[in-house]
């Protein structure tokens, strides 16, 4: 794999390119500033500061309680160990929908509390209200369409979405206004890989897929499911690179042993 360190910093307008090189894009969760910094220096094109945090770090069953003061604190570990990457931050949910005066106030204490790069909102036509006030102030804003977990609750199941005509039709629909609205790239999430692919080759902006197939421009994976630590949650569309669940409890009964076996600490761990 080669990495373009010619690039100092990734920028909305590097993906753009890439999307017209054909480069595919990378992305991943992070959540804190150590896992940034590896993910950063490992590459990474962006790096998505997830309401799943939600799940992965808080525990919660879906992303709807997280608040913007936890994103903002999540986001602002994420930052100071970036130096290369892109950081996209989620408005997590009852901070944008309800009117486009409260979206841009939760978009601007997000850029000006944490120093991230642009912000991601769930949905389509519906908050593109919000969308068009966040990037008049000059916010970058990334759309995410498909199996938005923010509203699991009104589709009931985290099952593929969009299989539908009519909702298909809505999809195509709702990509079209955000990249006219001026939205710099958007998420498709487990969506039917050949509606990606249309959808993929109808914009000229760039779609990073999660379950939605190879023809997006880029992929995005919750870096709890990529590296193995997160190990219930096994979906068809999910690569895992490491099995760390595995290793860490290894390495902590190690440790465990050692400590009670009077091994460590030895002579030369000791002051
Ligand atoms: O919150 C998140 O991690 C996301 C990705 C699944 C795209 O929105």
């Amino acid at each position: 794999m080669s990495v373009n360190r010619e690039v100092k910093r990734i920028t909305t307008n590097t993906l753009q390119k890439m999307k017209s090189t054909g480069e595919k894009i990378s992305m991943i969760t992070a959540y804190d500033f150590s896992f940034a910094k590896i993910f950063d220096a490992a590459g990474i094109d962006v790096i998505l500061v997830g309401d799943s945090a939600s799940n992965v770090m808080a525990g919660h069953e879906t992303t709807l309680p997280i608040t913007l003061d936890q994103m903002i604190y999540h986001a602002s570990s994420v930052i100071r160990g970036v130096e290369r990457s892109l950081v996209v931050v989620d408005l997590p949910f009852g901070s944008y929908q309800g009117n486009s005066k409260e979206a841009l106030a939760s978009a601007v204490r997000i850029m000006k509390e944490t120093g991230a790069h642009a912000v991601k909102l769930e949905g389509g036509e519906e908050i593109v209200e919000s969308i068009k006030r966040i990037l008049a102030a000059g916010i970058p804003v990334m759309g995410h369409l498909g199996l938005t977990p923010q509203s699991i609750y009104k589709f009931g199941t985290y099952t593929v979405r969009a299989k539908e005509e009519a909702e298909a039709n809505k999809l195509r629909n709702d990509a079209r206004i955000l990249q006219e609205s001026g939205c710099f790239g958007l998420v498709l999430e487990k969506i039917p890989a050949l509606l990606a692919k249309e959808v993929s080759e109808s914009l000229a902006i760039p779609t990073i897929g999660i379950g939605a197939g190879k023809h997006c421009d880029g992929q995005v994976l919750v870096m709890h499911d990529l590296l193995g630590i997160n190990t219930e949650f096994k979906p068809r569309f999910l690569r895992q690179y490491l099995n760390l669940h595995e290793q860490v409890t290894t390495a902590v009964k190690h440790y465990i042993k050692d400590v009670k076996d009077r091994d460590f600490p030895n002579e030369q761990e000791q002051y």
